[in-house]
C-alpha cells in the first residue's frame, strides 16, 4: 500500500513542478546546464555543464576540499576511470551491480521494473524478478508506451563495458564509483601515510552507470560526477577525536526500524545505538555541515538509514542524506560503513596483502603463525646459500606465500622457493603488534545531485521585482560580483573596467556588464545568484563622493558607497563571512 509519506511527496511534487520547470529554463538559458548532444536530439541522462555551471560545480568541490583536506587533513588522488574487469569482479560489481529491467513483449521498450510498480509498494526496489512479474499481473501493469504485456523481468548490469586495447582480450569497465581506484591503491596510500591509521583519502571525478531509463533530469545521469571519501580505520577503533566538538549538535534521522523522522543530538544518536559508532556519526554530521554550507535548506534535509535488504552489496550500514526536492525526497549522499569488504576482496583476488600493522602499547605473548625453514631440505639444494635463504624466509609472513610459493629477494635477485623448503608453524611468542584489515567509512557525494539540489533550494521568485532570484551562498555562486558603469560613456566605463580588471580572478569571478538599464543588469545578476553588484556612477567621478562606487546586496537590494580602490578587499571580506551590514 502507498504510505501517507508517498502521497505527501506526490502533492509536493505537483505543487513544485512549475518551480522546477522555471529553474531548468533559467539554467539552460543562462548557461548552467545544457542537455548534451542537443543538436542531435540529445541522449537521456546526459548533460553538459555550461560556463556558470562549471564555475559553480568547481566552487562546490572547493568547499568539499576545504572540509576534508584542510580541516580533516585527508589526501586526494586521481585514479583511472577505465578499470580492468578484475577490479570489479573483486569489488562485486560484475556480479551484483544490476537493476531489474522489464521489456515490453510487444514494442520492446525497456523499463526499470521497480519504477513500474512504485505506486503499489513503499520500497519496490527490494522486490525479486519473480515478485515484480507477479505484481505486473496482480495490478494490471502494462507497457506505458503501447499497453503491451511486460516481462519476464531480468537483471541488467549497470556498468558500461569496453575492451582495453584492440580485440576483446582484456575486458574493462568504466568505473561505477571512484572508490575502487582508492581501494586498489591501498598499499601506495598506506605507505604514503607512513603505515598509520586513520587514513582518509578523497577523490572527485566521473562515474558511469548505464541507467535503464534515466528521468528526473540531473538526479539520474548516466555519466556523473562524484566526490568520494574513503576513510580507513582500525576495526576496533571507530572513534573520532573531533566527535566531542559536534556531539551536542542536532541531526534529523530516519532509522530503519520503522520509526518516523526524529531530530536529536549526534551524541544521543550514538548513545541510543541509532548510529552504530562515533566515526560513522561524525561523518553523517560532516555531510550535514557540507550540505548546509553549500546552501541546502536544513528543514529539507534528513538522514535515512538503508533497510537491510536495500543496502549495496558492500555495505554493512548506510545512511543517505536526502533532500526534499520538487519531485520528493531524493538521496544526494550516502555515508556507508563498508567494513572490510573491499580490502578483503581485493586481497583475495589480487593475492596482495592489504592490511594494517596494529602496534601494541607493550609487546604481548600471543599464538602466531610463522614461516619456518626446513633446513634439512635447504642444505642439499642451495648449498652455501641455504643459511641466507633460511634467514630471508623467516622474515616473511605466511600471507606472503602465494599458491604455495614464497618469493625471496636474495642479493638483489628474486628466488622462488616451494613448500618443500618451509613450513607454517604455530608458535607462542612475544610480538609487538598484529595485522588487521582496516574498515572503511565512506561519505560518497553525488556532485550533480548536490549541484541541482542547491539550485532548487536557492531558487526564488521575487514577486515584487517579478523575476527569478537564485539565493546562492556566496562561496558557491558562479559569479561573485557584477561590475557596471551607470552609462557606457563619460569615463564611467573606463573606471568600471579598471575595477573589473583589479577584481576579476580565478578565485573572485567578476562580470562586467554595460548594456541595458541598471535595473535589467541587477536582474540578470540576481537570476544567476551573483551576491553583489558594483556600480560606477557620476558621483564616482566628481563631487564629495568622488572615488567611491555603490555596492548592492542581492538579497536585500540594500546599497552602500565604498571606496573604488577597496572593491577587491571588500569582496574578499564579504566572501570570508563579513556581513554586508558591517561594511
Ligand atoms: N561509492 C558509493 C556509490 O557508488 O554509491
Amino acid at each position: 500500500m502507498m504510505s501517507m509519506f508517498c502521497l505527501r511527496s506526490r502533492v509536493i511534487a505537483m505543487n513544485k513542478e512549475l518551480n522546477n520547470n522555471n529553474l531548468m529554463a533559467v539554467c539552460k538559458r543562462r548557461g548552467f546546464i545544457w542537455p548534451s548532444f542537443e543538436i542531435y536530439g540529445g541522449v537521456a541522462g546526459m548533460f553538459d555543464y555550461g560556463p556558470l555551471g562549471s564555475n559553480m560545480r568547481n566552487n562546490i568541490v572547493e568547499v568539499w576540499r576545504d572540509i576534508y583536506k584542510r580541516r580533516e587533513g585527508f589526501i586526494e588522488i586521481d585514479s583511472e576511470t577505465v578499470n580492468p574487469r578484475e577490479v570489479f569482479k573483486a569489488s562485486g560489481h560484475v556480479d551484483e551491480f544490476a537493476d531489474l529491467v522489464a521489456y515490453c513483449t510487444k514494442c520492446g521498450s525497456a523499463f526499470r521494473a521497480d519504477h513500474l510498480v512504485k505506486e503499489f509498494f513503499d520500497n519496490p526496489d527490494v522486490l525479486s524478478p519473480e515478485e515484480l512479474d507477479a505484481a505486473f499481473v496482480k495490478y494490471g501493469v502494462k507497457c506505458p508506451e503501447c499497453d503491451g504485456r511486460l516481462g519476464p523481468t531480468e537483471e541488467f548490469n549497470l556498468m558500461f563495458k569496453t575492451t582495453i586495447g584492440p580485440g576483446s582480450a582484456r575486458v574493462g569497465y568504466l568505473r561505477p564509483e571512484t572508490a575502487q581506484g582508492i581501494f586498489v591503491n591501498y598499499p601506495n596510500l598506506y605507505r604514503y601515510n607512513r603505515e598509520k591509521l586513520p587514513l582518509g583519502v578523497m577523490q572527485t571525478g566521473r562515474g558511469y552507470r548505464n541507467e535503464i531509463a534515466p528521468r528526473q533530469g540531473m538526479i539520474r545521469m548516466r555519466e556523473f560526477n562524484m566526490m568520494e571519501v574513503e576513510l580507513f580505520v582500525d576495526p576496533d577503533d571507530k572513534d573520532w577525536g573531533r566527535f566531542r566538538e559536534i556531539k551536542n549538535n542536532s541531526i534529523t534521522l530516519v532509522p530503519n526500524t520503522g520509526s518516523a523522522a526524529m531530530t536529536m543530538t549526534v551524541g544521543d544518536a550514538v548513545g541510543k545505538g541509532i548510529i552504530a559508532n562515533r566515526v560513522l556519526a561524525y561523518f553523517v554530521y560532516t555531510t550535514q555541515q557540507l550540505l548546509v554550507r553549500l546552501g541546502i535548506d536544513p528543514e529539507r534535509l534528513r538522514f535515512r538509514q538503508h533497510l537491510c535488504d536495500e543496502m549495496a552489496h558492500y555495505a554493512a550500514d548506510c545512511w543517505d542524506a536526502e533532500v526534499l526536492l520538487s519531485f520528493g525526497w531524493v538521496e544526494i549522499t550516502g555515508i556507508a560503513d563498508r567494513g572490510c569488504w573491499d580490502l578483503s576482496r581485493h586481497a583475495e583476488f589480487s593475492g596482495t596483502e592489504l592490511t594494517h600493522f596494529r602496534k601494541f602499547d607493550e609487546p604481548r605473548e600471543m599464538e602466531i603463525d610463522k614461516i619456518k625453514a626446513k633446513h634439512r631440505n635447504l642444505g642439499p639444494k642451495f648449498k652455501d646459500k641455504a643459511k641466507i635463504i633460511a634467514e630471508a624466509m623467516e622474515t616473511k609472513h605466511p600471507s606472503d606465500v602465494k599458491n604455495g610459493i614464497l618469493v625471496l629477494n636474495i642479493d638483489g635477485e628474486d628466488t622462488a622457493v616451494t613448500g618443500e623448503f618451509f613450513e607454517i608453524v604455530r608458535v607462542r611468542e612475544k610480538v609487538s603488534g598484529e595485522r588487521v584489515i582496516p574498515h572503511v567509512i565512506e561519505p560518497s557525494h553525488g556532485l550533480d545531485r548536490i549541484f541541482y539540489s542547491v539550485l532548487e533550494h536557492a531558487f526564488d521568485y521575487d514577486k515584487d521585482k517579478d523575476y527569478a532570484v537564485l539565493r546562492l551562498a556566496p562561496e558557491v555562486a558562479p559569479i561573485k560580483v557584477g561590475i557596471f558603469p551607470l552609462m557606457e560613456k563619460d569615463r564611467l566605463d573606463t573606471m568600471a573596467l579598471e575595477i573589473y580588471a583589479a577584481v576579476h580572478s580565478s578565485h573572485t569571478e567578476a562580470y562586467y556588464d554595460g548594456s541595458g538599464t541598471i535595473g535589467k543588469r541587477y536582474a540578470r545578476m540576481d537570476e544567476i545568484g551573483t551576491p553583489w553588484c558594483i556600480t560606477v556612477d557620476y558621483e564616482s567621478l566628481e563631487g564629495p563622493q568622488k572615488g567611491t562606487v555603490t555596492i548592492r546586496d542581492r538579497d536585500t537590494s540594500a546599497q552602500k558607497r565604498i571606496p573604488a580602490d577597496s572593491v577587491s578587499e571588500t569582496i574578499r571580506s564579504l566572501l570570508s563571512g563579513v556581513s554586508f551590514n558591517d561594511l
